[in-house]
């Protein structure tokens, strides 16, 4: 149910969504840079890919399967991965229950998405799940901002930004790793404000050294 409200967002952003990102240009362009160099293949995952943004910062060497809940997103995703004749497997999947048997991943990576999933902590679970001992779980997000005014005005602006483009800006990400169970390995701060994190997380598993 709750997956079906972001399905019902996204859709009818799609055919916007590239136009909407267009003022995030260069900096977009570097941090997502900056996200796929964290991952560490060769199988990897990428939770929510929408319009395929990121498919220009995949390493060559990974196989990536690629997720979304939004059949107009990935639509368009599909199409600009044959635009670029880049070999990625996507699929239509709610990032909250995903069909995916544990340890099938090496690494997962998702962009400006936990914002949005309905309920993060168990998204963030089920990226674990499906990750291996010892490998990575790498997220952009903006979040809410720490000052109190910016954080306050974030809050109030969050039901209207929500009711237009369907994602909260007041997301607490880094507390939703950890209450996911996750390992924080670290968190970047890539603007000056506080807003656009780089977190690297690991899931709480033993690794079998043989
Ligand atoms: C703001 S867009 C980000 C798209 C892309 N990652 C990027 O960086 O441009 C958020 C995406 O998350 C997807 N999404 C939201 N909730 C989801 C869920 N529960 N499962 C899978 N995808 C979801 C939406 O359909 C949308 O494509």
């Amino acid at each position: 149910m709750a997956a079906e409200t972001a399905r019902r967002r996204y859709d009818p952003i799609a055919p916007v969504y590239d136009l909407l990102q267009c003022p995030m240009g260069r900096a977009s362009a570097s941090w997502r840079k900056r996200l796929w160099a964290e991952a560490k293949g060769p199988r990897l995952l990428e939770a929510g890919v929408g319009t395929g943004r990121n498919f220009p910062f995949y390493p060559n060497s990974a196989k990536i399967t690629a997720a979304d809940i939004s059949p107009r997103m990935l639509a368009r995703a599909r199409a600009r991965a044959s635009r670029m004749d880049l070999e990625v497997e996507l699929r239509e999947m709610d990032i909250q229950s995903l069909g995916y048997p544990d340890n099938s991943f090496d690494s997962a990576v998702s962009s400006f998405v936990f914002c949005s999933v309905p309920d993060p902590v168990r998204g963030l679970k089920e990226l674990a799940r499906v990750v291996k001992p010892g490998g990575r779980i790498v997220l952009l997000e903006h979040v809410r901002p720490r000052g109190r005014v910016l954080g306050r005005l974030f809050d109030f602006l969050t039901p209207l930004v929500v009711r237009l483009f369907g994602f909260r800006l007041n997301r607490r990400t880094v507390e939703n790793v950890r209450r996911a169970g996750l390992k924080l390995e670290r968190v970047d701060y890539l603007d000056r404000v506080g807003i656009v994190k780089l977190i690297v997380a690991r899931p709480h598993k033993e690794v079998d050294d043989g």
